[in-house]
């Protein structure tokens, strides 16, 4: 200890000496003994003094760490506020109530370009350590690709000239063993199946900017119910396709006309033909060939992920991508309406803003699905530029725009990446963000790629996502930029790129 600068006291303490008792009674004056090294100071020592309410102190010692969140679920990075890591757990904190989170949504702004899909990616393959599957409803930029295929999952991509079909009027699990259930469990099925399907239809009939209201719905039912044979009380379902759909609204039967209490047949005809024409954009106009047909895609579900690439549609237009997300949505909500308990997932949803746009009753299908998340075991994981991007669903003041607000507070958990100040003071507006808590947005967060500010229920974080070499490779979006120019006439001149690239 000697070594150390540490004198160890003696084992037997030395006997005190007589005590003078002049030196006890001695009194110290306020600066201090006088003499040399024995703390005697020309002044006395300032002491401040202050007084404060709880509430204030946080502005007189502003570097106190708040408790960060407790460590569970995928492991992101750094919590710059409580100094800690940073692990993000939707389901955990729905369970165990943290922070006063009530479901298991996220949803995610940020300007192009800040890392939003990177950490959306990252927060994925972490979870996927605990069980959960992830289903990536509409990759529009096939940048799941290389997640996927490290994951030695094909994905798969629809798109003309491409053998993948999607029925959207797919039964999913739901139709399994059809022959051996009880009649009130196929009933029960058969309600979970037809409501799907008529709110997908209603979905994409009001893309085209045709009412479908309750007569359609009846008439859309009845036909529905007749084609898979459920009318007839068949054992087993027969699968439909939106074409066939068409058929039988186009040729109505007298049965048909009568159940539906049409006068006759040609106001059945005249009443039907927008949502024949709208579902006929689907089966004639541009994206014939893709929603059409039986699905050929096999679905594994206990593969680790599974996308469903729609670059292909880029050129089609936003209307068409959204009309595709909108098929999707329906039949990704067919895969996962029977999940086991404990059959944990995480379904994303990127750029879902392009769904929103086709009108209110795409919003509204966001919004039951945001509303059965917790039912379902699923975390909802949403992805947006901005919320105004949310809000151009419709005329402001209009259902539609209620319901989109609606979808924010659906979300227990934000992140808010990176923004500019204009944006910054509209998210401030929709979700009452403090004054501090905008100031990381557009001001830490926007200084570099994957900082974000994570409102999880009444908590906020300050999070940077680190990447590892690994998430690097999987999340850069920039390769079309920073990838070397093709050489010039096809002729590649190897060892031209400077190391590391250009
Ligand atoms: N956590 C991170 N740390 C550092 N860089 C990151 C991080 N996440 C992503 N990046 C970088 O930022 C680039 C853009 O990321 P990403 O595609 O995730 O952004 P985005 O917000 O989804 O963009 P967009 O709105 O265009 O879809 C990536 O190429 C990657 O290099
Ligand atoms: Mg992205």
């Amino acid at each position: 200890m000697a070594d150390f600068g540490h004198q160890l006291p003696p084992l037997t303490p030395e006997p005190l000496g007589a005590v003078d008792d002049a030196v006890l009674g001695e009194a110290i004056g306020r600066h201090g003994r006088r003499g040399r090294a024995t703390g005697w100071a020309p002044v006395s020592a300032p002491l401040a003094v202050y007084r404060m309410t709880s509430e204030q102190v946080g502005g007189v010692w502003p570097l106190i760490a708040g408790d960060g969140l407790p460590p569970g679920g995928a492991l992101l990075g750094l919590d710059h506020l409580s100094g800690g890591a940073f692990s993000a757990d939707p389901i955990g904190w729905t369970l165990n109530n943290t922070a006063g989170v009530t479901n298991p949504n996220m949803i995610f702004f940020g300007a192009p370009g800040r890392g939003k899909s990177g950490t959306v990616k990252m927060f994925a393959l972490r979870q996927m350590a605990y069980g959960y599957r992830t289903l990536v409803l509409g990759d529009v930029k096939d940048e799941y690709d290389p997640l996927c295929r490290a994951l030695q999952v094909q994905p798969h991509a629809v798109g003309h000239g491409l053998p993948a079909r999607i029925n959207p009027l797919d039964f999913g699990p739901v139709g399994n063993d059809w022959s051996r259930l009880s009649r009130s469990e196929a009933q029960r099925r058969a309600a979970m199946v037809f409501s799907r399907w008529l709110l997908l239809l209603r979905g994409l009939v009001g893309s085209q900017h045709v009412p479908f209201g309750p007569t359609a719905e009846t008439a859309v039912g009845r036909v529905l119910r007749d084609l898979t044979g459920y009318t007839d009380g068949a054992d087993r379902m027969r699968e439909i396709t939106i074409p066939q759909l068409w058929e039988a609204l186009r040729a109505p039967g007298e049965e048909l006309v009568d159940a539906c209490r049409y006068a006759d047949r040609q106001q059945f005809l005249d009443d039907t033909r927008p949502v024949r024409d709208a579902l006929g954009a689907l089966v004639t106009g541009h994206l014939a060939g893709l929603f059409d047909a039986p699905t050929t895609v096999s679905v594994d579900w206990r593969a680790p992920i599974q996308s469903l690439s729609l670059s292909r549609l880029d050129p089609l237009g936003d209307e068409a991508v959204g009309v595709a997300l909108t098929c999707l949505n329906s039949w990704g909500r067919a895969m996962t309406q029977l999940a086991e308990p404990g059959d944990l997932r995480i379904v994303i949803r990127d750029e879902c803003w392009k769904q929103m746009r086709l009108g209110t009753d795409a919003v509204k299908s966001l919004d039951a699905d945001l509303r059965l998340s917790r039912k379902d075991g699923c975390v909802q994981v949403v992805i947006a530029h901005k919320p105004s991007d949310m809000l151009t669903v419709g005329d402001s003041g209009s259902q539609a725009v209620a319901i989109a607000k609606d979808l924010l507070h659906l979300c227990a958990t934000k992140v808010l990446l990176g923004q500019d100040d204009q944006i910054g003071d509209e998210l401030s507006g929709l979700l009452g963000l403090s004054a501090m808590a905008e100031h990381i947005v557009t001001d830490w967060a926007a200084a570099d790629r994957g900082r974000a500010l994570w409102l999880v229920g009444n908590h906020v974080a300050k999070v940077q996502t680190v990447r590892t070499s690994l998430d690097v490779a999987l999340t850069e979006t920039n390769d079309a930029i920073t990838a070397p120019p093709p050489p010039a006439d096809g002729v590649g001149e190897p060892g031209l790129a400077p190391p590391g690239g250009w």
